[in-house]
């Protein structure tokens, strides 16, 4: 794959550098999307059911199992080389801000330290009631091969059922992680837009937004999105191939 001087010369001279994913960047390790996971055990089931306050209010031990089987596929996954790539391309500009989409852990677990999470985590679950954090027994959950339900623990502090911390429909993306997110698409010199169709809003205006400032908008997606016209590059792929070749070329072109 080429990559143009002009686009290398960007990379080179960014300042601060945001990076922006969503389910693609997670796609060559196996995590499905929201949407694909919704096949075998859980077709039956649409996100209002499984990823919104009533449908926890009304079936609790039916949103907490399918977390809780998310989270599995997760824990037995592994970053891929778009995750490290991303972990790399940190020590190759002054300064690089990860905002991120997804609910697994995998940038973490590549070396990225501390991304913005703007839908919460599978992996920090919170009292529904009283928000407590409540800490998941450590190892991957051996549930019961077919099984759907599991009944969620309970909050230490108030006894209510605890609750997976992530941003169901209806609800607002965590101001702290939101504000820090504008920050860095209004500060940036350069945005990467990986592995997302750009359609959940609010997240989905950042890249436009730093677009409409002038800054240069990177976009990595094997398919067309609505932000195509507003990338000035649309780098066509996979993320686990475009990211490591444009890290090895943007280091082969220093002098
Ligand atoms: N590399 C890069 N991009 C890929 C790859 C890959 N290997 N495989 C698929 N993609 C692209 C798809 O072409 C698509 O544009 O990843 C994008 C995934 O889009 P969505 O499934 O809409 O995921 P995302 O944009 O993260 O969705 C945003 O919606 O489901 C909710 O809250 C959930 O955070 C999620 C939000």
């Amino acid at each position: 794959m080429e990559f143009s001087d002009e686009l290398l010369a960007s990379l080179r001279d960014a300042r601060h550098i945001a990076v922006f994913t969503g389910a693609g960047v997670s796609a060559e390790s196996g995590i499905p999307t929201f949407r694909d996971a919704l096949t075998g055990l859980w077709e039956n089931y649409d996100a209002s059911t499984l990823a919104s306050p009533e449908g926890f209010a009304a079936d609790p031990a039916l949103v907490w199992g399918w977390y809780e089987w998310r989270r599995t596929r997760v824990l037995r996954a592994e970053p891929n080389p778009a995750h490290y790539a991303i972990a790399a391309l940190a020590a190759d500009c002054p300064r690089l801000t990860l905002i991120t989409q997804n609910v697994d852990d995998l940038h973490e677990r590549a070396g990225s330290a501390d991304p913005i999470r703007l839908h919460g985590s599978l992996h920090h679950p919170r009292c529904s009631a009283c928000e407590a954090p409540y800490r998941l027994p450590p190892g991957i959950p051996d549930k019961p091969e077919g099984g759907r339900r599991v009944d969620p623990p309970r909050c230490a502090r108030c006894g209510a059922p605890v609750r997976p911390r992530v941003v169901w429909l209806g609800e607002n993306l965590p101001q702290a992680a939101w504000d820090a997110a504008r920050q860095a698409a209004e500060a940036c010199d350069l945005m990467f837009s990986i592995g997302t169709s750009a359609l959940v809003w609010p997240a989905a205006q950042l890249p436009a937004l730093v677009a409409r400032r002038g800054a240069t908008v990177v976009q990595v997606n094997p398919a067309e999105t609505a932000l195509d016209g507003h990338a000035g590059y649309n780098l066509r792929g996979a993320a686990g191939k475009v990211m490591p070749l444009l890290l090895q070329a943007l280091r082969r072109s220093r002098p």
